[in-house]
C-alpha cells in the first residue's frame, strides 16, 4: 500500500539549498511512496504560551493535522550556529503542544544541506534530542548530511544536480518507508 510522507523546510530563504532538496524529493521517491510539502513554518508566530491558551494559530493546527495523517515526516533544514535554526525550533515547539501530539510515534527522517564540510550534522543531533521528548521515531541510518553544496547544485536552475546525492536521498526515503512499514505492523 502507498505511503505518504510530508516535508518540513527549515529555511525561509527563497533560493535555499534545503528548499531545492525539499522540492526535489517527490521526484526521488521510490515506487509506492508519495511526498508533498507541508505549509511554510513562516506562518507560525513566535511561540507564546499565552497565545496558545487563547487558541492555537490556524497554521499550527493545519500542519499538526497534516503530520498526523502522514506516514512520515522528512525535515530538511540548514544548520545555524551549530544548531537548529530558530524558526524550525519555534515550529517544533508549537507542534509539540498540540493534542494528540503529532510527532508521537511518527517516523521522521532528517536531511541537512550546507555549503560547509560537515553538512549540518550538528543541527541533526540537536533536532534528534528534541524529538526524544516528542517520542518521534527518528530514522537512525542512513544519515543525510549534504556538505559542499556549491558543487552539488545548479543554483541558477534551482536543481540538485549531483547524481550520487540524488541516489543517496532515494535510499534514505526507502529506509524511512521500511521503518514506517515496520511500525504499522
Ligand atoms: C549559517 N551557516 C552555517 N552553516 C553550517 O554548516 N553550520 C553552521 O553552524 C552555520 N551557521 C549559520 C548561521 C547563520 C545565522 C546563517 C545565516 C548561516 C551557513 C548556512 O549553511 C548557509 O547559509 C546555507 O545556505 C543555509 O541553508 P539554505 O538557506 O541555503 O537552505
Amino acid at each position: 500500500e502507498t505511503l505518504h510522507f510530508v516535508t518540513m523546510l527549515g529555511s525561509l530563504r527563497k533560493a535555499s539549498y534545503n528548499g531545492i532538496v525539499a522540492r526535489t524529493l517527490p521526484a526521488l521517491a521510490p515506487e509506492g511512496i508519495t511526498i508533498s510539502a507541508l505549509g511554510s513554518i513562516a506562518e507560525f508566530p513566535h511561540y507564546n504560551q499565552d497565545v496558545q491558551e487563547q487558541g492555537f494559530p490556524a497554521a499550527v493546527l493545519a500542519m499538526g493535522e497534516q503530520i498526523r495523517k502522514a506516514d512520515g515526516v522528512i525535515i530538511v533544514t540548514p544548520e545555524y550556529n551549530y544548531s537548529v535554526p530558530g524558526v524550525l525550533k519555534n515550529a517544533l515547539d508549537w507542534l509539540s503542544r498540540l493534542t494528540p501530539q503529532p510527532f508521537a510515534r511518527k517516523p521522521v527522517a532528517l536531511q541537512t544541506v550546507s555549503p560547509g564540510m560537515i553538512g549540518g550534522a550538528r543541527a541533526q543531533y540537536h533536532i534528534r534530542q528534541s524529538m526524544v521528548f516528542m517520542d518521534a521515531l527518528v530514522l537512525n541510518r542512513p544519515e543525510a548530511m549534504i556538505g559542499q553544496a556549491a558543487d552539488k547544485f545548479d543554483t541558477d536552475k534551482q536543481e540538485l544536480t549531483d547524481e550520487r546525492t540524488r541516489a543517496f536521498l532515494t535510499r534514505q526515503i526507502q529506509a524511512l518507508a521500511d521503518l514506517a512499514r515496520r511500525e504499522q505492523k
